[in-house]
C-alpha cells in the first residue's frame, strides 16, 4: 500500500521540527514505517541548492530563487518522495509546496500564477495528503529563534512585514484548501499541539484501514 505525504509548514520559529520529530516517533510506534525529510532539501544536489538558497551572500532575483527551490523539490520529489511512498512509507516533510506560495509569493510577491506554472512542471501535480500549518502571530516565532540563537539565514534576516505577509500567504492557502491543509495553534504547548497533531494524523490512519 502506498504511504502517505505530510508536510509540516508555518512561519520560522513556530516549533515545526519539533514536532515532526514527535509525530515521527508516535507513528513508528504506531507500526509505520517512517522517513523524514526536508524542503529546501533532501537529496545531495537538493541540500547544495538549499546552500545557495539560504546563505549565498550575492542576490538572487525573485524568480530565480523560486526556480532553484522548485529545482531542488523536483529532484527531491524524484530521488526520495515518491519510491518512499511507493514503498509504503510515511514520508514526513519540514515544508513542502505550500511553503513557495508562503514564501517567494507572499514574501516576494511572484504572483500566484507564475507559481502554478512552475509547480505543474516541477511536482507533476504532487500533493501532500496532509499539511499541518503551525500558526501562530509573527512576533512569538521570532522570539522563539532568537532564543535557538542559530545564525539567521536570507528569510530569517528579512524584516517583520515579510514574515506578516507569508503568514497571510499560508493562511489565504489554508482557506483555499482547507481538506487538505489543517490549522493548529501553535501557541499552545508542546504536548497539546502534539496531541492536535495526532488527532489530524489519526484520520489519514483510519483511511489507511479501510
Ligand atoms: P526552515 O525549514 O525553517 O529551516 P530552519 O529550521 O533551519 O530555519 O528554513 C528553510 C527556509 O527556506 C525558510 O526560511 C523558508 C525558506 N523556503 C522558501 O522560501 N521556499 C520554499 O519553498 C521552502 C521549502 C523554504
Amino acid at each position: 500500500m502506498r504511504g502517505k505525504l505530510i508536510s509540516f509548514e508555518g512561519g520560522d520559529g513556530v516549533g515545526k521540527s519539533t514536532q515532526l520529530t514527535l509525530l515521527a516517533d508516535g507513528l513508528t510506534s504506531a507500526g509505520k514505517q517512517v522517513l523524514c525529510t526536508r524542503e529546501p532539501g533532501g537529496t545531495a544536489l537538493a541540500e547544495q541548492i538549499r546552500r545557495w538558497v539560504l546563505h549565498d551572500k550575492g542576490a538572487i532575483a525573485p524568480v530565480t530563487e523560486l526556480l532553484l527551490i522548485f529545482a531542488a523539490r523536483c529532484q527531491h520529489i524524484i530521488e526520495v518522495i515518491e519510491p518512499n511512498l511507493a514503498s509504503g512509507k510515511w514520508v514526513l516533510c519540514d515544508r513542502f509546496t505550500d511553503a513557495s506560495y508562503a514564501y517567494q509569493g507572499g514574501g516576494r510577491g511572484i504572483p500566484g500564477a507564475t507559481i502554478q506554472q512552475v509547480e505543474a512542471v516541477a511536482t507533476a501535480g504532487l500533493l501532500p495528503d496532509l499539511t499541518l500549518l503551525l500558526d501562530m502571530p509573527v512576533e512569538y516565532g521570532e522570539q522563539r529563534s532568537v532564543g535557538r540563537g542559530e545564525g539567521s539565514d536570507r528569510f530569517e534576516a528579512q524584516e517583520k512585514d515579510f514574515k506578516i505577509r507569508i503568514r497571510a500567504a499560508y493562511q489565504a492557502r489554508q482557506q483555499s484548501d482547507p481538506g487538505r491543509v489543517r490549522l493548529v495553534n501553535a501557541l499552545e504547548s508542546v504536548d497539546v499541539v502534539q496531541a492536535q497533531v495526532w488527532s489530524l494524523v489519526s484520520a489519514l490512519l483510519g483511511q489507511e484501514d479501510e
